[in-house]
């Protein structure tokens, strides 16, 4: 199938390269010279595992091209993916404009019949606004739906390649038989491909969402819980509810859940339907990010001004590079705001959370290199270079032997043997006395 995805962000550039990895002739399109000239040469603008080898496969056989020709590479295709950023507007609500931008470039080079896919997160009504747009333009027939993208940064090849389930909002034969057989390749193994109508499909992507977030400022706000009360969290968390979403953590971020969240409060406003519990679940997780940072402000007496302190992991997550809404961010900048000095260490974020913290901290090349002169460890992201360190060179490395664990990496009573005073989420406090 002749297929051009328009958005190379995260969601464009990994279905492009899994569309081109099963034989499709795929063209991915962006207004952003600079990424389309760095694709074109097989250098990613993200850190995503499995997806050099994709790209650049891809691109050497000749099924994957990237273009800032968007309007020649919709000309080209049968099947046009948008995929474009749906950033939060100021109320909150998300902003569609680039969507629509899209649609009406749609229109205005429907050389033939398509099948236009919105893949981007968009509140309901959004198809029918972007079937509106290209209409506009065109007298020739198309076709519009909704097939939302579930990948997770970090497993998103996995993800797109073995999905758990894909979800089609449609309302022509033509249109489910088409994405049926650009899918078929990757629902072999009997994972479903599930339609429905447009509204519900784009619903579904918010609803799963939220429900994700909720779990997790759930289990957060159970693990603040458990600490005052003296139970454990990781044995409280696999009994019955079931373990999926369910680490506590230091509060979710990353580029979807904030702005997803927000964007399902604001149609729930717009329509007379208060989400309360969404409400709460945004104000704990905004309660969360700053967790870590009181627990050090805790062990400090409230005295961070000179102390410097060693944050391993700015990404939001393991395993990718994207720091948006990443509570790291907040840890960094509380400690800042109290007079710390902070060195923080990635194993790929650096490039990326120095656009947000300029040279405000020390950056360190090695994990190690930011704990020397440091007076306390906080680790924020799960990568798994941390989870089974060298404790010893901690020790030695630290002027306090302090660890404050965002991600439950460790297990409290080996630490406090080995001579840390040792303070993670949901679970006793402990020290090397003890
Ligand atoms: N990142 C994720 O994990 C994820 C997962 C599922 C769904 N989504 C959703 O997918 C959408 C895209 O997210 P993303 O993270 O890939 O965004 P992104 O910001 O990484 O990429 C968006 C790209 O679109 C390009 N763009 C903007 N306007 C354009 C236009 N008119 N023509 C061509 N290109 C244009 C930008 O230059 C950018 O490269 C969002 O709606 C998001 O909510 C994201």
């Amino acid at each position: 199938m002749k297929v051009a995805v328009v958005g190379t962000g995260y969601v464009g550039l990994v279905v492009g390269a899994c569309l081109a990895e099963t034989g499709n002739d795929v063209v991915c399109a962006d207004l952003d010279a600079a990424k389309i000239d760095a694709l074109k040469k097989s250098r990613l603008p993200i850190y995503e595992p499995g997806l050099e080898p994709l790209v650049v496969r891809n691109q050497r056989e000749g099924r994957l091209q990237f273009t800032t020709e968007v309007g020649a590479a919709i000309e080209r295709s049968d099947v046009v993916c948008i995929a474009v950023g749906t950033p939060p507007d100021e109320d909150g609500s998300a902003d569609v404009q680039y969507v629509l931008d899209v649609a009406r470039t749609i229109g205005r080079h429907m050389n033939r019949p398509k099948l236009v896919v919105t893949k981007s997160t968009v509140p309901v009504g959004t198809a029918e606004r972007v079937r509106a747009e290209i209409a506009r333009q065109t007298k020739t027939p198309f076709h519009v739906c909704s097939n939302p993208e579930f990948l997770k940064e970090g497993a998103a090849i996995e993800d797109f390649m073995k999905p758990d389930r894909v979800i089609v909002g449609v309302d022509s034969e033509e249109a489910a038989k088409t994405l049926e057989e650009l899918y078929a390749p990757f629902v072999r193994t009997g994972n479903p491909l599930i339609f429905m109508d447009i509204p519900s499909a784009e619903m579904t992507k918010y609803a799963a969402n939220a429900m994700l977030a909720t779990r997790i400022s759930f289990m957060n706000q159970i693990a603040r819980l458990c600490e005052v009360v003296g139970a454990d969290i990781s044995l409280v968390r696999n009994h019955r509810i079931g373990p999926a979403f369910l680490f506590p953590g230091p509060g979710y971020g990353g580029s979807c859940f904030p702005k997803d969240v927000k964007a399902l409060i604001r149609t729930g406003e717009d329509q007379g339907v208060p989400l309360d519990i969404l409400k709460a679940v945004e104000e704990a997780n905004a309660r969360q990010k700053r967790v870590l940072f009181e627990k050090l402000a805790r062990h400090f007496e409230g005295k961070l001004a000179g102390v410097t302190v060693a944050v391993w992991g700015l990404a939001f997550k393991a395993e990718t590079d994207d720091v948006r809404e990443s509570p790291a961010l907040v840890v960094v900048d509380e400690l800042l705001a109290a007079g710390a000095a902070v060195r923080v260490h990635d194993p790929a974020a650096l490039p990326t959370a120095r656009r947000h913290l300029g040279d405000r901290v020390c950056y360190a090349a090695h994990a190690y290199e930011a704990l020397e002169g440091a007076a306390a460890l906080a680790i924020v992201t799960e990568w798994l270079e941390y989870r089974n360190p060298d404790f010893e060179r901690i020790k030695r490395l630290l002027t306090r032997p302090l660890i404050v664990d965002g991600r439950n990496l460790y297990d409290p009573e080996r630490l406090a043997r080995l001579g840390f005073t040792y303070d993670s989420i949901g679970r006793r406090l402990t020290c090397a006395s003890s």
